[in-house]
């Protein structure tokens, strides 16, 4: 019999492709980059299991040129990048990597918000363009984070994290969220709001919402009117959340203090995006997941949903369980 044939379409920690490796014949991109939608088409034709990363599309495409697919594995908890609708109605169970990356990706929502607040990268750039000539009264001055009103958009595992880390800091917690229940909200130390309230009030506003179809550009022109002028805006979630044309015009005039951003749309984000040019808007990589230990964790949990599903059990972590209902 035919050994299953599983794609990983970037190399992961050694370790987790090792176990996965025993268990089908794999196939690992080697290159920095990831392959081409044209590659996976072709791969496709022969694969029994998929891991992907955020930056590969799985389409309704691409997923009908895999007749033989059992499993899609995304290393990622978000998963917006894979027409989930399509697997489902294929049949076919897709893994996500939720819970392992929550802390990490909270921890880096609260740097950029504190190094937005506090300047620092702005403060790193002063020195090396030799202008740090004295200590100065006013001189990159920022805003205080302690008892400062942070609005959390979004109240899942990383928000519900943001806000733990809010309370140490005696911040007053805002939280806007369709899915959350008010217990949960009050149990952490947060308010439920209402969204125009949220941005009214708030001195940081942090994004926590998954991309779909109903939050892409959920903060736009309106939004973001609303806001303070010495407002700050983190994003940690997905670029598509935010109408970035919008943000440009509301930093560009002032109309918000500034922003900070693990995510764009598209990413990388362009050389050329205005919003490189301003001051008062951090750009990083998407990297709010990259700590040694949890990159690791991710990897073994994307492994452990493929290895399930070239088994035919059921996923570890799976974000379409209704494949499950029909059989
Ligand atoms: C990263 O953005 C993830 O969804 O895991």
């Amino acid at each position: 019999m035919s050994q299953n044939k599983v794609f990983v379409t970037r190399e992961l920690p050694a370790a987790a492709l090792d176990r996965l490796a025993q268990h089908c014949e794999l196939d690992v991109w080697g290159e920095f980059l990831p392959p081409d939608y044209a590659i996976l088409l072709k791969k496709a034709q022969s694969l029994s299991g998929l891991l992907c990363l955020l930056t590969d599309r799985v389409d309704a495409r691409l997923l009908a040129a895999a007749p033989q697919l059992k499993v899609l594995s995304n290393m990622a908890v978000g998963y917006d990048n894979i027409d989930v609708a399509e697997a489902s109605a294929r049949g076919i169970p897709v893994g996500n990597t939720p819970g392992v990356l929550t802390e990490t990706s909270a921890d880096f929502a609260f740097a950029l918000l504190m190094a937005a607040a506090r300047r620092i990268p702005e403060a790193q750039r002063y020195i090396k363009q030799g202008k740090w000539q004295t200590w100065h009264p006013t001189v990159l001055s920022g805003r205080d984070i302690y008892g400062a009103c942070l609005g959390i958009l979004g109240f899942g595992r990383i928000g519900q994290a943001v806000a733990r880390r809010a309370s140490g800091f005696g911040m007053r917690i805002l939280t806007h969220s369709r899915g959350g229940s008010e217990e949960r909200i009050l149990a952490a130390g947060a308010e439920p709001c209402g969204l125009d309230e949220l941005l009214r009030q708030s001195d940081f506003v942090s994004l926590h919402l998954p991309l779909t179809e109903s939050t892409r550009h959920f903060i736009g022109a309106r939004e973001l009117s609303l806001m303070k002028p010495s407002a700050i805006l983190i994003n940690t979630a997905r670029g598509g959340v935010i109408d970035q044309a919008a943000l440009y015009e509301a930093l560009r005039e002032r109309a918000i203090l500034a922003a900070a951003l693990d995510v764009t749309d598209p990413e990388p984000i362009p050389l050329d995006n205005p919003l490189l040019r301003l001051d008062n808007c951090l750009v990083v990589p998407h990297i709010a997941s990259a700590s040694v230990a949890t990159r690791e964790k991710m990897a073994q949990m994307a492994v452990d949903n493929c290895i399930a599903g070239l088994r035919g059990e059921r996923l570890p972590t799976c974000v379409n369980p209704e494949v499950y209902a029909s059989r």
